[in-house]
């Protein structure tokens, strides 16, 4: 496999912050005290934000990107429902993005953490650490295993719920197309029901994180799937006869 190449140097299209959730928003309690107080100044990016970070596939390990097992004793597995998850990291202009570092971290299938401050009183799972780790290929196309992680209750409002969904913190072609976001799988009455989620006011934004279910690439008699296709921002593009540099 080869070695994903250095990306060029060049701008990236803004964010679109009414895509994005709000900083601020009140049901979400702790966004009141975490977000900005003063008007966000805007920086052009640098060079080694639009260049780096470039990650090679000699630092994964072989069961990175198998939560099932990379935590486990040998000949034992996670509890849990077995998922593989998959899907492409694309830009805004659809082509792939190669190269992209994919990390994800969950709760286990009973909704908990393996984490200090865990607070829920469901078990832990000797056998499930909750990371991993996938770098996509010349396609952009990156899949993991897992266990369906649990929903969980949160210190918010009286009764709030987080429901099933997966961390991902993904690193493109440059620092500046830096995404942190999260997965939620088809179907989950909890979604719709999340002040976390409450946070996007586009209804089209928070169907693009909800992963479908995917018969068509589950593992008989092992694991259902569900397909998660993630789009970074895109650089500023050139035209090159009528058409974006590079497609
Ligand atoms: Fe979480």
């Amino acid at each position: 496999m080869t070695e994903p190449k250095p990306a060029q140097p060049g701008g990236y299209v803004p964010r679109n912050r009414g895509w994005h959730p709000a900083p601020y928003y009140p049901p979400y309690k702790t966004s009141v005290k975490r977000s900005p107080q003063a008007a966000l100044l805007s920086f052009p990016t640098t060079l080694s934000e639009e260049t780096g970070p470039v990650f090679g596939h000699g630092m994964l390990g072989p069961k990175d990107n198998d939560l099932v097992h990379n935590f486990a004793v040998d000949g034992q597995s996670a509890i849990g429902p077995r998922i593989v998850v998959h899907g492409r990291v694309m830009d805004q202009a659809g082509r792939p993005v190669r190269g992209a570092l994919v990390e994800v971290w969950q709760a286990n299938a009973g909704g908990r953490y393996r984490h200090k401050k865990e607070s829920y009183l469901a078990p832990l799972d000797p056998n499930f650490g909750g990371c991993g780790r996938v770098i996509t290929d010349e396609d952009g196309r990156y899949e993991f295993r897992s266990v369906q992680p649990g929903p969980y209750p949160w210190p918010n409002g009286m009764n709030d719920w987080r429901p099933s969904h997966i961390h991902f913190s993904i690193f493109g072609a440059g620092f500046a197309q830096r995404l942190i976001t999260q997965m939620y799988f088809e179907g989950d009455p909890l979604i719709w029901r999340c002040p976390i989620i409450g946070g996007i006011s586009d209804k089209a934004a928070i169907e693009t994180l909800v992963a479908p279910l995917d018969m068509g690439a589950t593992l008989p008699m092992d694991a259902r799937a569900y397909k998660f296709d993630i789009v970074l921002r895109g650089r500023r593009q050139s035209l090159f006869e009528n058409r974006p540099e590079g497609m």
